[in-house]
């Protein structure tokens, strides 16, 4: 039996990856914002929640497709965009994206991508969603989502939780900084993690391809990610927004919502969907944890735009209890990225377990199809 077939659940992935990377990148990956509460938290509150199955129901074909903005998916999952996903694996943003395409599946690029925004649509046939941080020249913000539009990206993503980085204790003791500075510790993790370092060696140091040019600094590398996280735009606000809106024909969603009141606003100023997340526990240490602020907000929107979520999402349990609580779909970061340590196939793997656990979760709830979860199918707490 090979590595992959005995991952049996994600969290396996999670745990291989831990073995196969050097530990600063591993902790880059896994790690969350100060003491790492809302991180915590995030699989603490799915844990909580307790179901409430119904039986003699016929669930004999579940059904798992969802429907965003009239268009119907075949699953109720979507990737969250990541950054800097070449320093798992070369080419893992391209493995990622190319996996959930085969499933339908819509892959979101970030900003910070390690492949670009023309080089991911010509690779991957499937679904594709751009993610935008924004930043303080609104030149650039325009041209990297013009250049969405003209290949082909469906939806757009405004996330607005990285007003500046969190502090993330581990990356500071590991000595992950931007830039990068090189110390004996990473050349000693990178001579016990030979097979990565050379696929690294091989592959070249992840490049920001979206973000090249940015300020006229013509390095696509480390450098450029450091002028981009010096140049957030902090001062991002309700004209900012709107002006973004006008930008984009298509399904715009908004990335980073905690608060109900700040989803009302955010439909009334045109947004088309609501992501909710504290961005996986890596920006505010303290942070409400994500599944516990959809309720709420799914009643504040009051069905007049989906509502999607992240952060904690690892089990197809998850996926369920978030649509009991009102998430059309959820999305999953570190689950996919942990997928990738092991290529384009480690993370089809990683995505069948999901779904399929999705299908047992629905069968063993009484539930024929996944747009049936609501509130009922939660048993009341005590
Ligand atoms: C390595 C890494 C890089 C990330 N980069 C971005 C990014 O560029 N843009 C963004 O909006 N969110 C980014 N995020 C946050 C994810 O989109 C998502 O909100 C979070 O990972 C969800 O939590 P989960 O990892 O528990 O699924 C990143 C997360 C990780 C783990």
């Amino acid at each position: 039996m090979g590595r992959l077939d005995r991952c049996v659940s994600l969290e396996d992935f999670r745990l291989l990856a831990r073995r196969r990377l050097p530990k600063s990148v591993f902790e880059f990956v896994d790690g969350g914002a100060g003491q790492e509460l809302t991180l915590r938290d995030n699989r603490a509150a799915f844990e909580r929640m307790r179901l409430l199955p119904r039986v003699l129901t016929d669930v004999s074909r579940p059904d798992l497709t969802t429907t965003l903005w009239s268009k119907t998916y075949p699953t109720p999952l979507v990737i969250s965009p990541m950054g800097s996903c070449a320093l798992v694996r070369p080419g893992a943003d391209i493995a990622i994206a190319s996996a959930a395409a085969a499933r339908g599946i819509p892959y979101t690029l970030s900003t910070m991508a390690t492949t670009g925004i023309e080089r991911m649509a010509r690779a991957v046939q499937g679904p594709l969603w751009f993610q935008l941080y924004v930043l303080k020249d609104f030149e650039f913000n325009r041209r990297l989502v013009r250049q969405a539009e003209e290949f082909g990206y469906s939806a757009l993503v405004v996330t607005v939780d990285l007003q500046t980085g969190g502090k993330r204790e581990k990356d500071l003791r590991n000595g992950i900084s931007i830039p990068l500075r090189p110390s004996l510790r990473h050349l000693v993790e990178g001579i016990a993690h030979p097979a990565w370092s050379l696929r690294l060696l091989r592959g070249g140091l992840p490049q920001f391809e979206n973000v090249r040019g940015y300020l006229g600094d013509t390095s696509a590398g480390l450098t450029i990610a450091a002028r981009v996280g010096g140049n957030l735009h902090a001062g991002f606000d309700w004209d900012d927004f709107r002006t973004i809106r006008d930008w984009w024909k298509g399904p715009l969603i908004v990335k980073g919502v905690l608060h109900p009141d700040d989803a009302v606003r955010l439909i009334a100023a045109g947004a088309d969907g609501i992501w909710v997340s504290n961005h996986g526990g890596r920006q505010l240490d303290g942070a409400v944890a994500s599944i516990d602020a959809t309720g709420a907000i799914h009643a504040a929107v009051g069905g007049r735009a989906p509502v999607l979520i992240d952060s904690g999402v690892r089990t197809g349990m998850d996926v369920i209890k978030a649509k009991a609580r009102g998430a059309a779909a959820s999305a999953i970061g570190r689950a996919a990225l942990f997928g990738a340590v092991m290529g384009q196939v480690g993370v089809e793997r990683g995505l069948d377990i999901l779904l399929e656990e999705i299908a047992t979760g629905l069968k063993l709830s009484g539930v024929p199809g996944f747009q049936q979860v609501g509130p009922a199918l939660i048993a009341p707490a005590g």
